[in-house]
């Protein structure tokens, strides 16, 4: 197969969906591989890199998208919807339900769009997505303590606090992989910290991974306005895979936090889980709402893109594998997980959640992957 690998053009992303090293497992499984020029020169796979393991260097976009399969990171941006084939197989994150744009696009090409965040493995978790939201759930403490920093626009609280003065207050609304990395780092720093989550058991394990120091709390409106009220920083990690966000955060509760606090809504990608979320970019991350600080940045792992780089890619090779040596019509017969991940193909919603939040006719994959 004819596989491309773009230079990514969203808002600082210098992330790749492709290293030296899974090119080179592409091209020893029998395929050709192009890679846009310096497209992995930022993060340290050189272009001499890509060559010796095998790959075309090629100058355009265009030179890209000619290929049968394009594998990058992110959503196609609005430049690259002209460049987009009918049958041609894209596998990416897309994140379709609360972008009607760009399912648009993706319909009226008539790609087939494989989305790594909707690919599920034999217990029903999500390991494309895994390992980004290992980051996302990092970096956001990382970005909600210096928002913390009255330089940012914060209150001025020190997550950790120091002898003598209390820490900082953490709530985290969703207990999943970002719920659970956000709160090894904020426990990390000192920050006292509670965990919100509608899955009593997540809650459980989440108990016994962290013992006393983690306070858990199930999910009512209740309960989440009282914890945010109270809290420093806030971190929106919920999911309902494939859907768009639940909005559990009304405007009304984040008035009643003190200002400068600061809300880090890492569901941004799936359409925020506050009234107030709209997402933001890493060249302007921030913006303030009634005195709360609000950091929606869609693609948080760009930031530290060589370690997400190879943290991706880890969990994409062996999908990428499947799809280019099997076709994506057998490959996706034979691995229910990766079925999962078709959302668009031929001009149809292949994805239930997408069909529902933006209106559109299901059409089982079942059905489309016969013929
Ligand atoms: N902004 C970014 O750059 C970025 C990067 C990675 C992941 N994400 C996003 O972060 C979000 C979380 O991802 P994840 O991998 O941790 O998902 P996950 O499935 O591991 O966890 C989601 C958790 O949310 C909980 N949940 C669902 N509805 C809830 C409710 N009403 N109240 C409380 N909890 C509820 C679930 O029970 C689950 O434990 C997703 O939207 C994902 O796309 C964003």
């Amino acid at each position: 197969m004819l596989i491309g690998i773009p230079k990514e053009i969203k808002n600082h992303e210098y992330r790749i969906g492709a290293t030296p090293s899974m090119v080179r497992m592409l091209v020893e499984a029998g395929h050709t591989v192009r890679v846009q020029r310096n497209s992995g020169t930022q993060i340290g796979f050189t272009d001499e890199m890509f060559s010796a393991a095998g790959a075309q260097i090629v100058n355009s976009p265009a030179d890209i998208y000619a290929c049968e399969m394009v594998i990058k990171v992110k959503e196609p941006q609005e430049s690259e919807y002209p460049l987009l084939r009918e049958g041609q197989i894209l596998f990416c994150y897309l994140h379709l339900a609360p972008d009607p744009v760009q399912t648009k696009h993706l319909l009226e090409s008539k790609v087939i769009g494989i989305a790594y965040e909707t690919v599920t493995d034999n217990h029903g978790k999500l390991p494309l997505l895994v390992p980004m939201s290992e980051i996302a759930g990092r970096i956001s403490i990382q970005v909600g303590a210096t928002s913390l920093q009255m330089n940012h626009g914060g209150k001025g609280v020190l997550l950790g606090g120091v002898p003598g003065v209390f820490p900082g207050r953490v709530t985290i609304i969703g207990g999943g992989v970002v719920g659970t990395e956000a709160a090894r780092m904020a426990l990390g720093l000192g920050a006292s910290v509670t965990i919100i989550d509608r899955d009593l058991n997540r809650l459980r394990t989440l108990d016994s991974l962290f013992g006393p120091h983690l306070k858990t709390l199930y999910s009512t409106p209740s309960n989440i306005e009282e914890s945010i009220v109270r809290s420093d920083l806030v971190i929106g990690a919920v999911l309902i895979p494939g859907k768009t966000a639940p909005r559990l955060i009304t405007r009304d509760m984040l008035r009643k936090m003190t200002p400068g606090s600061v809300f880090v809504d890492v569901a941004i990608d799936q359409g925020g889980c506050a009234e107030t979320s709209r997402p933001t970019t890493h060249q302007d991350p921030t913006y303030v709402v009634d005195g709360i600080v609000h950091y929606c940045v869609t693609n948080m792992p760009g930031a530290c893109a060589r370690t997400a780089t190879l943290a991706l890619t880890n969990a994409t090779v062996d999908y990428a594998l499947k799809i280019a040596n099997k076709g994506y019509k057998q490959a996706l017969s034979e691995y229910s997980g990766l079925r999962d991940g078709l959302n668009v193909c031929l001009g149809n919603v292949a994805n239930e959640h997408v069909a529902a939040d933006l209106g559109y006719k299901y059409v089982a994959p079942n059905k489309l992957l016969v013929g």
